[in-house]
């Protein structure tokens, strides 16, 4: 079983032969990460311009280095949502036209479900039943999965998404964009405590998987306001009092879902999950709730093909077809038909 998996929700276009919906046969990626950095922030208009340019010659390349043909696929499976709506439509009509002129089966596939399911091209893969926490750069919700295509929200942010925070901070510091992984790094040399950031207390019936991370983000700028930019030492502490007050909360709530919901599985997934803090403080607290945790390495936490190829293999054994009438979806929540826009 071959599946050819096409990503061009935002600012990676990439592509990914996938065997069996387990193993990667190649995986490439072009990232637009230098064309965007400069705005400090993925620009709509020049993300969807260049996938323009780079989505046939990144399925060529896919295709290559799997050593296949695309007469030798069994299905191609594409993001349709959620993302930007541009940028999903480059992907979208790509896969189409490979469709139609090909006579091969199209899958629709939710980018979220695509981050679940990433972990699927580890060796030692979890089943479900699990709880997974998508945490990106556009995401953070934790999700009930019950069985392969059964999702259920059951926690979200109420403002801005992990990465999101993590990508304007980065900004108010005058760090290089994507702001995570530089924030991780200064991070590894700071003191957590020095600063005490607040995490946000979100009440109400079935509220306590909710996040909020605006008021975070607003303390910081607060702290800069009043400090000024920092630098050496004091740098390294503001990024690690930021990213445990990123972390901490994420972790807990994680936990608590999975233990109310009985889950005896966590699968961490998405951009932020590849935040060092976040993977040995979810380390040491799955350990100590007895659950068993699930870390994809970093490569498979960003953007890739693979993890599409894969949630559209799972979609086609769930005998999921999409027509050459596919929209692009990009309020698609996961766990609800396409045409449910958020
Ligand atoms: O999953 P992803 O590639 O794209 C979305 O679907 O959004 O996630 C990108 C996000 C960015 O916000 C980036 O700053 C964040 O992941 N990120 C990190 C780290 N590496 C990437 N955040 C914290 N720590 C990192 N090491
Ligand atoms: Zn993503």
């Amino acid at each position: 079983m071959l599946v050819l998996g096409i990503e061009t929700s935002c600012d990676e276009t990439a592509a990914s032969v996938v065997r069996d919906g387990r193993v990667a046969l190649s995986d490439v990626i072009s990232s637009q990460i230098e064309i965007h950095r400069r705005y400090g922030g993925v620009v709509p208009e020049l993300a969807s311009r260049n996938h323009v340019m780079q989505v046939m010659p990144v399925i060529d390349e896919a295709l290559a280095k799997a050593s296949v043909t695309i007469g030798d696929l069994d299905a191609i499976a594409v993001t349709s949502g959620p993302g930007l709506i541009g940028a999903l439509l480059v992907g979208v009509q790509a896969a189409k036209g490979l469709a139609w002129s090909t006579a091969k089966p199209l899958v629709a596939v939710n980018h979220l479900e695509g981050h679940l399911l990433a972990i699927r091209l580890l060796e030692e893969a979890p089943e479900p039943p699990f709880l997974g926490l998508v945490v990106s750069g556009g995401h953070t919700s934790l999700f009930d999965v019950r069985a392969f295509g059964d999702y259920r929200s059951v926690g979200s942010t109420r403002d801005d998404a992990a990465g999101e925070a993590y990508d304007k901070v980065a900004k108010m510091l005058g760090l290089p964009y994507p702001g995570g992984l530089p924030i991780d790094r200064h991070a590894r040399e700071g003191n957590p405590k020095a600063i005490a950031f607040p995490r946000a207390h979100i009440r109400g019936e079935g509220a306590e998987c909710d996040f909020s991370f605006s008021g975070l983000k607003t303390a910081v700028r607060a702290w800069i306001e009043r400090q000024g930019k920092p630098e050496g030492v004091a740098l390294a502490d503001l990024c690690a009092s930021f990213q445990e007050a990123v972390a901490d909360p994420l972790t807990a709530k994680a936990i608590r879902a999975a233990k109310a919901l009985g889950h005896h599985r966590i699968v961490l997934a998405g951009g932020v999950a590849a935040n060092s803090r976040l993977r040995s403080l979810m380390t040491e607290r799955a350990a100590k709730a007895g659950v068993e945790l699930f870390l994809p390495p970093v490569r498979l936490c960003t953007d890739n093909g693979a993890m599409i190829a894969v949630a559209g293999t799972h979609a086609f054994w769930r005998g999921e077809r999409a027509g050459l009438d596919l929209a692009a979806t990009p309020g698609w929540r996961l766990g609800t038909k396409p045409e449910a826009r958020s």
